[in-house]
């Protein structure tokens, strides 16, 4: 059950507000559940893709990176399982001319009211479920035919499969290693919806660990404990953070073993995966040796032995994560000595998309010279925003909302000390810090 507050309708209107999300194509009317980041949220989406980079791919040299291609060979899809199993059972009603999904009828609503869930209205006439295929298709080349069909990738993870042979041998791994990448994956979902939480066009960040057959489990039981460390280092809040065992009926076509790592996203929605843990076995390996004919099998020299590694995979959403970052964030409140409070984005001052903002105090004295000047250098170093207008507290305010962690003022002071006054956004606390000290003041405290 969620213990948290809604706060998605606040969310939305905030990101539109503030240029983090906008509707896609919105002066058309928008394309449904397609969104688009703006400056602020591509910053903060960004953050959160150099963040797992970083722990998955630059900190460690078991795991290489890689980006393969959207597009790839259709048989890919037939081995993989997807065209013939990466299906949602979809129900129609006649009546009021609405799509649901069969197996998730609880979760939705019909559009006749009183609000209910489809097949509850006296009118309502569901159809039979009917399986539905979730890949878009589209063509290569200049003719439309069934041979010309190919498929945008619903999941990043088979580009890296095909690619296993190609990495271990061009990077000389041994395994155990990893393979990671980030990139767009597309499903054509029955129900998308939630904002940026089930789109039909979205980000992966997915790694794959190849293993021996047998230390399968207790790599698994490590990824596990990785990748929840992982969440909780973003700032998330341990109370809102939970796994969740797939049971027998839920796993995967592909999966032996799976956990997912859920986020408490408030309201009705509650607790929903963010990110997929899978123990695959060998099944795409020997899926794909079959289908292509080629050998995929990897040889241990020092045992001298052959054979098709297992594999555990992380799969997170990087628009998922982003979403509960910006809800985990999200907060109001009331300051000491002010009659308007305050709406305050807390995030990690890693993630944050602006990381100091510099005002002059007012537009005398070269306060704004100065301002500028200092601004321009903190640029060098990390995002930095100057604000001159309206007043101190108004400033503070549009910082505050969108998660700048310091805000930093020239006054009247500042010609005569060298000095200005760095205020913190969450504690309030203001210090007073030598001009060229900021730079690494603020860099110290925003480091990843
Ligand atoms: N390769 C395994 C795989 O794709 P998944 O559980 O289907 O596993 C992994 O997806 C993650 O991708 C999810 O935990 C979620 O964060 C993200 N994701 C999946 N479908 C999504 C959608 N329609 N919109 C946004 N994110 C999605």
């Amino acid at each position: 059950m969620a213990s948290q507050p809604d706060v998605m309708d606040k969310l939305v209107s905030l990101c539109k507000r503030r240029g983090f999300i906008f509707q896609s194509s919105e002066i058309y009317g928008g394309t449904g559940s397609v969104w688009d980041y703006g400056p602020l949220g591509v910053e903060l989406k960004k953050n959160i893709k150099d963040r797992w980079w970083n722990a998955m791919v630059r900190s460690r040299d078991d795991i290489e990176g890689l980006d393969a291609a959207i597009l790839m060979h259709p048989r890919t899809w037939e081995a993989s399982g997807h065209v013939a199993g990466f299906v949602d059972p979809l129900v129609d009603c006649k009546t009021c001319k609405g799509r649901f999904r069969a197996d998730k009828l609880e979760d939705a609503r019909c559009p006749q009211k009183p609000s209910k869930q489809p097949g509850q209205h006296d009118a309502c006439q569901l159809t039979e479920a009917r399986n539905f295929n979730l890949m878009f298709k589209t063509y290569m080349g200049a003719l439309e035919e069934s041979a010309s069909i190919v498929y945008l990738r619903p999941e990043t993870a088979q580009g890296i499969f095909v690619n296993f042979l190609n990495v271990q041998q061009s990077m000389r791994q041994k395994v155990p290693f990893g393979i990671a990448q980030i990139g767009k994956a597309f499903r054509n979902e029955i129900t998308p919806g939630n904002f940026i939480f089930r789109t039909r066009e979205f980000e992966q960040m997915e790694m794959q660990f190849f293993v021996e057959p047998g230390t399968d489990m207790e790599w698994f039981a490590q990824w596990k404990q990785l990748r929840m460390e992982w969440h909780l280092a973003l700032g998330l809040s341990p109370e809102r953070l939970q796994f969740h065992q797939h049971g027998s009926g839920e796993l995967a076509h592909y999966a032996r073993a799976a956990f997912d790592v859920t986020f408490d996203f408030g309201g009705t929605l509650g607790f929903q995966e963010i990110e997929g843990i899978h123990n695959r076995g060998d099944f795409d390996l020997s899926q794909h040796q079959q289908a292509s004919g080629k050998k995929l099998e990897y040889f241990d020299q020092q045992a001298n032995k052959r054979y098709l590694p297992y594999v555990i995979e992380t799969s997170v959403g990087a628009d998922r994560t982003t979403l509960a970052v910006l809800v985990n964030g999200y907060r109001e409140e009331s300051v000491a000595g002010e009659d308007e409070g305050r709406v305050v984005m807390g995030l990690h001052p890693a993630l944050a998309p602006i990381k100091a903002a510099v005002f002059p105090l007012t537009k005398k004295d070269g306060q704004p010279e100065m301002a500028t000047k200092l601004a321009d250098e903190l640029r060098r170093a990390f995002n930095t925003d100057y604000d001159a207008t309206g007043s101190i507290g108004k400033r503070y305010r549009r910082q505050d909302e969108v998660g700048t962690p310091f805000c930093v003022t020239i006054d009247s002071e500042s010609a005569g000390d060298q000095s200005v006054t760095i205020r913190e956004r969450d504690s309030l606390a203001q210090v007073r810090v030598a001009m060229d000290q900021v730079r690494g003041w603020v860099q110290e405290r925003i480091a990843l």
